[in-house]
């Protein structure tokens, strides 16, 4: 422990995440990974102890697709009286394919795994954040939630949220997982955009006590775990061949890297000190990490509230558990 706090991390276990944990470690902060396949989580903490020397690395197990198993995390939190002062929501899933699956909760997994989880650990932290401020919340969003992305992916069409978290996209009857994946990323950022909103507010973020809330983009990185329900022969490409290909064109292009780099970066978002106090931006690859401005519509807070309602009933967010319930 360093004194200064924990950083919680989602998803640190793997890829980017592993990568921002490492690198955090490096500087001494004490980390908590939280994901849910806990034998790769020590295995991590393991490999980070042992490269860095730094003792106050752990992992915890962590559920985002279900909202009990977020409700236990948080209780956990509180049990270990954990000092929170960053959480970096970074954990996040591709599917594959048409079949849907759904959510312990019954939701399309991509919106409840990388959106709705997310939006309910944070709202849960809250009061352990704003007592130890300054404090920072970073979510990791993607490019492809701008339609002027070109990289092959859907363009988002997100349609009533309701319908969202059934299927992932504006259609009842229809399951894209691509789109779904596109649609969870503007949900990332139209989160962050209406958290901050809220949590000035609330009077929970001030100039003198403030939590920050940031968007990060870490590019196209291959090499990473987000394949993993790929067909085979794409897996294949993407751990064997890709990983190279973007070691030789992240010099001519900031929107291919590898972990190791957006893992850095996205930690340098977390340990900055120039940053402590620089909310609602968003820190994109194409712009080398610094500021930049995101998709039009993910700026659109008609959208951006509705989402937050349509949350807080998806995941029976009750009064008493967040200051931002009501
Ligand atoms: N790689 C890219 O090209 C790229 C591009 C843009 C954005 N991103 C974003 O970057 C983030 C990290 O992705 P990555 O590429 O580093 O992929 P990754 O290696 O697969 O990392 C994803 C992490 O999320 C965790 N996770 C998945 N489902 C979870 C759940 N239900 N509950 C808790 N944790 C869960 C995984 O661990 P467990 O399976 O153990 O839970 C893993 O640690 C994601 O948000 C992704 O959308 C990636």
């Amino acid at each position: 422990m360093t004194g200064r706090g924990v950083i919680l991390l989602t998803g640190g276990n793997s890829g980017i995440g592993y990568a921002c944990a490492r690198r955090l470690a490096r500087d001494g902060q004490a980390v908590v990974i939280a994901s849910r396949d806990r034998v790769a989580s020590a295995a991590a903490v393991a490999r980070i102890r042992d490269e860095t020397g730094n003792a106050g690395i752990s992992e915890m197990g962590l559920d985002l697709g279900s909202c009990a198993a977020v409700r236990a995390f948080a209780r956990e939190v509180e049990e270990r009286d954990l000092p929170i002062r960053a959480m970096v929501c970074n954990a996040g899933l591709q599917a594959s394919g048409k079949r849907l699956v759904r959510s312990a909760d019954g939701y399309e997994r991509t919106f409840a795994v990388n959106h709705l989880g997310h939006f309910l650990l944070v709202n849960l932290l809250l009061r352990r954040l704003a007592a130890h401020t300054p404090a920072r919340i970073l979510i990791v969003a993607s490019g492809v939630h701008d339609p002027k992305c070109r990289t092959g992916m859907p363009k988002p069409d997100v349609g009533h949220f309701d319908v969202l978290a059934q299927t992932g996209g504006p259609r009842p009857d229809a399951f894209d997982a691509r789109l779904a994946y596109v649609n969870s990323k503007l949900c990332n950022l139209w989160f962050a955009y209406e958290l901050i909103r809220r949590l000035a507010a609330a009077g929970l973020s001030s100039k003198e006590r403030p939590i920050s809330v940031n968007a990060f983009e870490p590019g196209f990185v291959p090499g990473s775990g987000l394949a993993r329900e790929y067909p085979p022969a794409l897996r294949w490409i993407w751990h064997r061949v890709l990983p190279a290909v973007a070691r030789a064109a992240t010099r001519f292009t900031p929107s291919v890297n590898v972990t190791d780099t957006a893992g850095e970066a996205l930690a340098r978002l977390a340990l900055d000190p120039s940053l402590e106090r620089i909310s609602g931006k968003y820190f994109p690859s194409h712009a080398r990490w610094g500021e930049a401005p995101s998709s039009d519509a993910s700026y659109d807070q008609t959208r951006a509230a509705a989402l937050w309602d349509a949350s807080v009933r998806c995941a029976r967010l009750a009064p008493g558990e967040s200051p931002l319930a009501g």
